[in-house]
């Protein structure tokens, strides 16, 4: 199946089985802005509590907060997102449509590192085992050519927005004869910068209300509270603080179903350090990330780090963790060392020091900040798509199953009387009752047992109780896996610890 036709498949599947609704549908829905269902719904509360477990609950010097998302708008001067938190934007004359001026130039690399790495794959056909590939990249004229030309594009598109030279960043369009996507037409206007923020009015208009902004970061919220937390908490450097939350961002090229919204969640760490020690911890905090990701047990090749050509106006080291979305790699997730530039920022524009005392050192200073951030709803759609499979079984029949990690299926059991009859759906509820202490389960007693399965495979459900006549002579169930369809006898008594064996976070948590 090719890869468009398979997001397609993913994007109905999440429809048709209540994991995310387009907003206001009834009314035609709104571009970028999306519902989640009743199983989205859990499965998005499983992995933030995966996330926070991991880095608040198992981490002695993290803490988290709950900050506002409306702030002062001094912070958004401070923090450098009034004036540089912009896109730069293109349009196509002929088909009207408007691009990210960036997102088609690194796209235009990005073809050229996938010519490079085409010609390698032939290369390594052709000469087997004594194939070097690294010194096929350094030497073959042609590979090396697609990788320069890659490199220098992502180059001089970063030092020109930088510099703000929008004129450069069209004349490198123009010059790569990059076309419009859709059209084909290369007729392209200025590159203009937009900013990003969402503004509203707070208080009544009539009385001079004030203007405010939706928060396009969580991270500032956690900035401001800096000497807040690290007082009441008595935390010492280094620490880091924590927090999930809704960040808002004006995206005019949305695309991508959840990947790019409007609205969505993001689950973002400071870790406040010495100046100077920073880029120790920002490797260590890359590291870490990883293998979190890792742990879930998507696919080792789905991840791949990318480093930033063009720095964001606070940090001076930046990656992201790379997810293999079905529409090709994209970024996942961003660890930024962000240096002392919000902190000092908030200090120089509140008028207020956010220092630290440091009583090894015995001085004060302004931290330095490693960050990772990661998007919840950018989460959601990496695990959804690397879940979502179709199978033909050995029997030749059809099923369609979303392999979820087991600790984060929206629901964890599902429990099944056999038959409508013969009192075992009397007992099946009581075994419900039971689980339903720790987990959370479904009943279902409508259609033939195996149309039942494939329900709850449909939605990723990671183990099936059936109740049977057996179950009233000798008080066992059969407990059947989603991902080998296997079934096992199992006494009701010991169910709720085997279940837990295998769907619960510790699992995850203790590979950390
Ligand atoms: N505080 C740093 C920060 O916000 P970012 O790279 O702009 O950095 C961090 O965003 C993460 O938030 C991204 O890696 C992505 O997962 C998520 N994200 C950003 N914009 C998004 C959008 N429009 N829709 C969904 N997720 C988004």
């Amino acid at each position: 199946m090719n890869e468009d036709k398979l997001f397609q498949n993913i994007i109905a599947h999440a429809k048709e089985y209540g994991f995310i609704f387009q907003s206001s549908e009834i009314y035609d829905g709104m571009q970028a802005i999306y519902d989640y269902g009743q199983n989205g719904a859990e499965l998005k509360k499983n992995i933030r509590e995966y996330w926070w477990k991991a880095m608040v609950q198992m981490h002695e010097n993290i803490v988290g907060i709950d900050s506002a998302i409306f702030m002062h708008p001094a912070v958004w001067k401070a923090s450098g997102h009034v004036d540089a938190f912009n896109d730069p934007l293109i349009d196509n004359k002929d088909s009207k449509k408007r691009y990210r001026a960036d997102v088609l130039l690194e796209e235009y690399a990005e073809k050229l590192r996938q010519k490079a790495i085409k010609e390698c794959a032939k290369a390594a056909k052709r000469f087997g085992d004594s194939f070097d590939e690294e010194m096929y990249r350094a030497t073959n004229p042609r590979v090396k050519g697609y990788l320069e030309e890659a490199d220098e594009t992502m180059a001089r598109m970063a030092r020109s927005l930088e510099g703000g030279n929008l004129a450069d960043v069209k004349a490198l369009i123009e010059e790569k004869g990059i076309a419009d996507p859709v059209s084909g037409s290369k007729n392209w206007t200025e590159v203009r910068q937009f900013n990003l923020m969402f503004g509203t009015q707070m208080g009544s208009v009539a009385d001079g209300a004030s203007a405010v902004y939706l928060r396009p970061e969580t991270a500032q919220g956690i900035f401001v509270n800096f000497l807040n937390v690290q007082k009441t908490g008595r935390m010492k450097i280094p620490f880091g603080i924590a927090q999930t939350g809704k960040a808002f961002r004006n995206e005019i090229v949305a695309r991508q179903f959840i990947f790019r919204m409007r609205e969505f969640e993001q689950m973002e760490m400071q870790f406040f350090v010495r100046p100077g020690e920073e880029m120790s911890f920002y490797e260590k905090w890359k590291e870490k990330r990883m293998a979190w990701h890792k742990a879930l047990g998507l696919g080792e090749g789905n991840y791949r780090f990318h480093n930033h050509d063009k720095l964001a106006h606070y940090a001076n080291a930046a990656a992201d963790i790379e997810f293999n979305f079905p529409f090709g790699f994209k970024e996942l997730e961003g660890i930024h060392s962000r240096t002392d530039f919000d902190l000092k920022a908030h200090e120089q524009h509140s008028g207020k020091k956010l220092q630290y005392f440091d009583p090894e050192l015995n001085k004060s200073y302004v931290p330095y900040v490693v960050e990772t951030s990661i998007g919840l709803d950018r989460m959601f759609l990496a695990i959804l798509s690397a879940a979502y499979r179709e199978e033909t079984l050995e029997d030749g029949s059809q099923r369609t199953v979303l392999r979820i990690p087991m600790a984060l299926a929206p629901v964890k059991v599902a429990v099944l009387p056999l038959l409508k009859k013969d009192g075992l759906p009397e007992i099946a509820r009581e075994v419900l009752r039971e689980l339903q202490l720790d987990f959370n389960c479904q009943y279902d007693e409508k259609d033939a047992i195996g149309k039942r399965y494939r329900r709850h495979d449909a939605i990723g459900t990671p183990l099936c109780v059936t109740v049977d006549h057996q179950t009233k002579e000798d008080q066992t169930v059969t407990l059947r896996n989603r991902d080998t369809m296997e079934q096992s006898r199992v006494s009701i008594d010991r169910l709720a610890t085997m279940v837990s064996k295998q769907v619960s976070l510790k699992s995850l948590l203790q590979v950390l």
